[in-house]
């Protein structure tokens, strides 16, 4: 079933410059780029993005850390695009990610993790929409 899926090269990526490996990972694994842009989130907009972890105890330095640098926000499609991208980015934790994901190759640790993706079709219709217009979508 084609689908679209949120993908963020997180502050540590674009900072350690490996944004363009992972979009040249990303167009290998055949997914179709929607939309992407370049952007630095306020504080409000992380917050409100993590909204779900507000409780959890990272929550401040994950909102910290994703304030940090500008990222790379991107709309994917594929068939079974949720599921795919975070096959390919691998475990949350880097020490845990199995080898050939993009965490395993290029994440530092559990919070600079270099990318996030969706985990469901309702948090990937959220997510998207708090980053692109409708327009952008198309
Ligand atoms: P992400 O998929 O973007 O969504 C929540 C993020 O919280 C997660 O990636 C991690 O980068 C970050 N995080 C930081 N610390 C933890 C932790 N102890 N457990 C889970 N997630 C964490």
């Amino acid at each position: 079933m084609m689908e679209r899926t949120l993908a963020i090269v997180k502050p540590d990526g674009v900072k350690n410059r490996v944004a363009g490996q992972v979009i040249s990972r990303i167009e290998k694994e055949g997914f179709r780029i929607v939309a992407m842009r370049l952007h630095h989130l306020s504080r409000a907009e992380a917050e409100g993005f993590y909204a779900v972890h507000r409780e959890r105890p990272f929550f401040k330095d994950l909102v910290a850390f994703m304030t940090s640098g500008p990222v790379v926000l991107m709309c994917l499609e594929r068939d079974g695009a949720i599921v795919h991208w975070r096959e390919t980015m691998g475990a949350t934790d880097p020490a845990k990610a199995a080898e050939g994901t993009i965490r395993k190759q290029l994440a530092t640790n559990i919070e600079q993790n270099t990318v996030h993706g969706s985990d469901a079709p309702a948090t990937a219709a959220f997510e998207l929409g708090w980053f692109f217009r409708g327009s952008e979508l198309g």
